[in-house]
């Protein structure tokens, strides 16, 4: 036995079987309570996307805060690990696409089949005679009711989501940062950081009547957004004096807006915001197409926003959580205190 030990010895070291799985025993037991103790783990990951990483709107770690409120951290956008729980959720319930027919128990309802119910029935119970005036009433129009805003503009309501995450994360927005949105329509973006931010940290000037009524009438009110108070202005000649003039912006944005402004007001609009866009950390962000930039020419268009502060960063794409789709932003920052 010495004999063979001290040859073992020569050749190398040697471990039994016994000691060999008592080790392995040993190292599977840490490795387990190691990884459930990070698993349950929420605090939030420092890995987050790098600002300005904007080619992969699907962030993994992600950037957030905590949120007292809610006594948690509420991340910027959506997580990898939040993609990953709701795929494996679709998988553990055994769901799979299907169309939208009629089944035992549920009775689906075109938009014009329920705006229709409201005219001829006002709903199924609603308040007559003495009691009419028994009652909150906010008058909604039918049309709003029904969400037919939420295809005004052509665009899918649900693609608002990917756009608040990636200018929130393009920004590392903070619940304090100041948001000004130019022509904020139905709310489609809008309503994502309206609840997201402090009360009174967005703002927004629109021109449309209708969508104004939406936002007022209808978004706010059933979103239960109406407490976070978010300036919004009729108005469409770029004029922001019913604005705080004190307020230092950190994200300005138009989405789908300057390509409908002539050229001539977006320049005035730009002019009147550069010295309201904090110096280096705030952004203006565009969608779409810069035409009013290219149209002057590279140089002039250069020179033009030079003149203002401004500086041209570069053109962003992000991706959709729900569709084949994005936009293209351009970023702009102020260059200058
Ligand atoms: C295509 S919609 C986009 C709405 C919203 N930004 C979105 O992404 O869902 C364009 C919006 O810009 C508004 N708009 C156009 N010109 C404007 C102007 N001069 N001043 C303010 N709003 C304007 C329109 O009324 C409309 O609500």
């Amino acid at each position: 036995m010495a004999l063979s030990a001290s040859r073992a010895m020569s050749k190398g070291v040697v471990v039994t079987v016994p000691v060999l799985v008592l080790s392995a025993l040993v190292a599977a037991v840490f490795l387990f309570f190691l990884f459930s103790s990070l698993s349950s783990c929420s605090c939030p990951s420092t890995s987050g996307t790098p600002v300005n990483d904007v080619s992969n709107a699907v962030s993994v770690g992600g950037t957030g805060v905590s949120d007292s409120n809610s006594g948690g951290f509420t991340p910027l956008s959506t997580r990898k690990e939040d993609v990953d729980w709701v795929k494996s959720q679709i998988i553990a319930n055994g769901l799979h696409m299907q169309d939208n027919v009629l089944r035992k128990g549920i009775n689906p309802r075109t938009r014009a089949q329920q705006l229709e119910d409201l005219r001829q029935f006002k709903g199924i119970s609603h308040y007559e005679g003495d009691g009419s005036d028994n009652h909150t009433a906010l008058p909604c129009p039918g049309e709003l009711l029904v969400e037919e805003h939420h295809s005004n503009y052509g665009e899918p309501w649900a693609g608002g989501r990917d756009v608040f995450e990636f200018l929130a994360q393009s920004v590392q927005l903070r619940p304090d940062s100041q948001v000004l949105e130019i022509g904020c329509g139905t709310l489609r973006v809008g309503l994502h950081f309206i609840r997201y931010l402090n009360p009174e940290h967005f703002n927004c000037l629109e021109r449309d009547e209708l969508s104004l009524m939406s936002a007022f009438r209808y978004e706010l009110p059933s979103q239960g957004l109406l407490h976070k108070r978010p300036l919004i202005v009729k108005g469409e000649d770029m004029d922001f004096s019913k604005f705080d003039s004190s307020t230092v912006y950190d994200l300005i944005y138009a989405s789908a807006v300057f390509l409908h402004m002539p050229d001539k007001l977006v320049w005035v609009g730009l002019e009147r915001l550069a010295s309201k866009l904090r110096p280096y950390d705030g952004r203006i962000f565009v969608s779409h197409n810069i035409k009013f930039c290219s149209r002057l020419g590279g140089d002039e268009c250069t020179k033009r926003l030079t003149s203002l502060g401004l500086e041209y960063l570069g053109k962003h794409t992000h991706d959709s959580l729900l569709f084949n789709h994005y936009e293209i932003w351009f970023e702009f920052r102020r260059n200058k205190a």
